[in-house]
């Protein structure tokens, strides 16, 4: 298809000039015999005028008043003067139009009617002036020449009294005319073909620096720029591919540029923190990134093209909906909050244009709000724990107050009672005041640890100690079940360290009604573990996971009414993640809860601080 439009326009161009050589050389050739023939018979003419005039014929047959009488006479000066034979012949004809002498002896006699061109012989006894034809006598052409002979009386009248007639053969020119007419096309025939040969190299000499621009071009089509256009000569064909490569070097540029720009804006998608779709009117899918998919659960291996957008985010929420989305954003940017129960999305949403500043979609932009939401709550929640647990022992202390005041001073035994309750309560806001400022601290970095390479094992041993009197009060035994002698160092902050032993201790006595309480310690694989188990009440499955938040207390009732406010666990887990070390309990319900704490053990040797 593409081949064959090149080589017309190569054959356009030779047909051209073929037929314009053509139309030249043929009106050359035409116009060329035309002249040439008319020449041939012009002089032909003038000869024979010239030779019937210089023979003195003429006069010599005006001399006769009448010349069939004479005609012996006249053959006679014919045969003397004329040769006969020759390729013209010369006849005398008397008004009566006979021959009456000849050089060709056949017509003699004869009728000239019959044997030459009647009508110029006519003209010229009528009109007295010589006349001319040309005629066919067989195969022969002939030209007809006819002179009036004239005679004058003694009285001076004249009259025409016969014509000499000459008939000259046309062959010989013919011959000629037509030799030449074959010259010509041969010569003709030859100039066309180098015509066709010329004009075939010329329109190739054009056609060949096109062909390399459509190469090129079509190598461009395809993606590839390295090729350019071989400049060979300095016309317009050789500007045309200096242009052409200065284009394609300017086309380069600007699509490695808008390349750049998509690469570029490519990875902001992909580590944007926020999920961005992008799609168009009609709810198809253009874009979703990485962030997008992961909030919306879409694997990355499916297309964005095979998404919907009514599956994907459309059905969410009634405002989510296309058309809802559509009109949000007729008047600008639109916002939204999906809301679901383990997640929180701050949806934001605006049209873009196409470069005729017509809508052609919408860009959706969803920050994940869920972790700020949890802090919100937890914020909020935690406000009113401590509100709740500073109203208990305040109401308490209030009313005891109260009752004192009103008269109960007055027994000494009720009014001590009193006190000490109101002493109790006041400690216990103490306590939940300084638990609070621990968690504060620790919150804000404000407590840094000091830490020093010492003994586990011995801090253990100093922790049970404090916890053994309580335990006895409650009928429980602890139990060691490492080497109390032994030696596991670890990298810590020795008070910090005693606090959390304190409180997974104390809470294991706590939550213990009858049996023992058991300790263990161990290295293993670069791990220290203190291992503390009771024969308690247990924790329920569902709340294992929630002991370590602040507050939380699965007996609420149970929990306060032994003093506790939920915070002890949240202090602890706190202080071993800042020891690199992690907390996990286990425990079946009415049986008993085990509590493991991982410190990582030291094993570096050289410059130690020991305690
Ligand atoms: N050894 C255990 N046996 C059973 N339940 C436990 C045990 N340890 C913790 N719990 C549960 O976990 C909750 C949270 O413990 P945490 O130590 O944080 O609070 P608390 O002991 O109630 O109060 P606090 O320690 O602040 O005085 C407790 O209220 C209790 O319900
Ligand atoms: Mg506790």
């Amino acid at each position: 298809m593409k081949k064959g439009k090149h080589s017309s326009v190569r054959w356009r161009i030779v047909l051209i000039y073929f037929m314009l050589l053509f139309a030249a050389l043929t009106i050359l050739a035409v116009y060329l015999t035309n002249s040439m023939r008319a020449y041939q018979l012009d002089s032909l003419k003038e000869n024979i005028t010239k030779t019937v005039n210089q023979s003195n014929l003429l006069k010599f047959l005006g001399g006769f008043a009448e010349l069939e009488p004479y005609s012996e006479e006249i053959q006679q000066s014919l045969d003397g003067s004329w040769t006969s034979g020759f390729s013209q012949e010369l006849s005398v004809v008397d008004e009566k139009l006979r021959v009456v002498a000849s050089t060709n002896s056949n017509l003699k006699g004869r009728n000239a009617a019959d044997v030459f061109d009647s009508d110029i012989i006519v003209s010229a006894l009528v009109q007295g002036r010589s006349t001319e034809s040309e005629s066919q006598t067989g195969s022969i052409s002939v030209k007809n020449l006819c002179f009036p002979v004239q005679h004058t009386d003694v009285s001076g009248r004249s009259a025409y009294t016969g014509a000499v007639y000459v008939r000259a053969d046309l062959s010989s020119i013919n011959a000629f005319l037509s030799q030449s007419r074959m010259i010509f096309l041969q010569a003709m025939a030859l100039a066309l073909v180098i015509t066709v040969v010329l004009g075939f190299m010329v329109a190739r000499s054009i056609t060949e620096p096109i062909n390399d621009v459509t190469k090129t071009v079509e190598k461009m089509s395809q993606g590839d720029f390295s090729a350019s256009i071989a400049v060979k000569s300095d016309d317009e064909i050789g500007q045309l591919a200096e242009m052409f490569n200065l284009m394609q070097q300017k086309l380069d540029q600007t699509i490695a540029e808008i390349n750049n720009e998509k690469n570029k804006l490519g990875t902001i998608l992909e580590y944007m923190a926020d999920g961005l779709i992008a799609i168009d009117l009609d709810g198809n899918v253009l874009q979703v990134n990485p962030t997008a998919r992961h909030i919306l659960g879409i694997p990355s291996d499916i297309p964005s093209e095979s998404l919907k957008y009514s599956e994907m985010l459309g059905h969410f929420s009634a405002d989510m909906e296309l058309n809802a989305l559509k009109d949000a954003c007729r008047d600008g940017s639109g916002e939204s909050l999906l809301r679901g129960d383990e997640y929180t999305y701050a949806v934001r949403f605006d049209r873009f244009k196409d470069e005729n500043g017509e809508d052609v979609g919408i860009i959706i932009i969803m920050q994940d709000m869920t972790e700020r939401q949890r802090l919100e709550d937890m914020q909020t929640d935690f406000v009113a724990n401590v509100s709740h647990e500073l109203k208990t022992p305040l109401t308490n202390i209030k009313s005891y107050t109260e009752t004192l005041l009103d008269g109960a001073l007055d027994d000494p035994d009720t009014a001590r009672n009193f006190l000490q309750i109101v002493d109790s309560e006041a400690d216990r806001m103490n306590r939940l005041v300084k638990d609070l400022l621990q968690l504060s601290r620790m919150d804000h970095g404000q407590d840094p640890l000091f830490l020093k390479e010492s003994n586990v094992i011995s801090l253990v041993n100093m922790a049970i100690m404090k916890m053994e009197l309580s335990a006895r009060h409650k009928g429980l035994e602890i139990r060691s079940l490492y080497d109390i002698e032994g030696d596991i160092r670890a990298m810590m902050d020795r008070d910090r360290m005693e606090q959390v032993l304190l409180n997974v201790l104390s809470n294991a006595i706590k939550y213990t009604n009858e049996g023992y309480v058991s300790i263990d310690v161990k290295e293993q694989s670069g791990q220290i573990k203190i291992i503390v188990s009771d024969t308690g009440i247990g924790i329920p499955e569902a709340s294992l996971s929630r002991i370590f938040e602040r507050f939380y207390r699965v007996d609420k009732a149970r929990s306060r009414s032994m003093g506790g406010t939920g915070l002890g666990l949240a202090i602890t887990k706190q202080i071993v993640e800042e020891h690199k070390g992690s907390i996990e309990a286990e425990s079946s319900e009415g049986k008993g809860t085990t509590v493991v704490i991982s410190l990582p053990s030291v094993n570096r040797k050289g410059i130690r601080n020991i305690d």
